[in-house]
């Protein structure tokens, strides 16, 4: 049986952990399914918070203050939310959003060493009680994400990190896994991509009830 309730999704990991990959293979899965939904992004996934994205990633700008990052990714999640997110599931669509929430608990609160305490703060007054039904997270070690993602090219101003951060950022989903067993699904995205979505596909078949895999 499908869920009757529209499901709002987000998939999460380091760079290079094959998000937009799977992103798509679940797309796949939810077409097959019969589902209608939108596919989204953060930070960004309206005309406004892509522009304040574009400042985010932008590494020829003078590097924003820690706070100032922080507060940027909340007040593009604020418009998101409002514009894109709400009205979506409202309509009865599901939403897949590439990186929500977790991504400023792992990349400002760990990687920053920002205080979880104004994560949440700001979670609630942006988000009210709203979070993700379902959490797919791609867990990769950083040297293997890191080689994937110079691959792609020109990297941005928060790729440009080093190891030591984004091993921070990897330790923060982990965590972020460990205190969500039933909101989160952890992958071990080292595997060929084939591998990740075979496993993806079959946790969220059984999750969702599910019959159909796609092609
Ligand atoms: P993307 O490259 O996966 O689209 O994500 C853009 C970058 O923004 C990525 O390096 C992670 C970072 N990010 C944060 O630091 N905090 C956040 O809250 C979000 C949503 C993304």
């Amino acid at each position: 049986m499908k869920s009757p309730t529209p499901q709002f999704i987000s998939l999460e990991g380091i760079e290079g952990a094959g998000k937009s990959t799977q992103k798509k293979a679940l797309c796949e899965l939810l077409l097959a399914n019969g589902i209608a939904f939108i596919e989204t992004r953060e930070p960004g996934g309206t005309p406004h918070a892509e522009a304040i994205r574009s400042l985010l990633l932008d590494h020829t700008l003078e590097a924003p203050a820690a706070k100032t990052e922080l507060l940027l990714m909340f007040a593009a999640r604020a418009q998101h939310l409002e514009m894109r997110i709400l009205p979506a599931l409202a309509d009865g669509l599901w939403v897949v959003c590439d990186r929500f929430t977790d991504a400023t608990y792992a990349y400002q609160g760990k990687g920053r060493a920002l205080p979880l305490e104004w994560i949440a703060t700001l979670e609630t007054l942006v988000q009210g009680d709203l979070r993700p039904d379902t959490t797919l997270i791609f867990d990769v070690p950083v040297d293997v994400g890191l080689e994937r993602a110079g691959k792609r090219g020109d990297l941005d101003r928060i790729e440009l990190e080093d190891w030591a951060f984004f091993d921070r950022v990897r330790r923060g989903y982990r965590a972020i896994a460990e205190a969500n067993d039933r909101r989160v699904l952890w992958f071990d995205a080292s595997q060929d991509m084939e591998s990740v979505t075979d496993a993806m596909y079959k946790k969220l078949m059984s999750r969702w009830g599910f019959s159909c895999r796609p092609n």
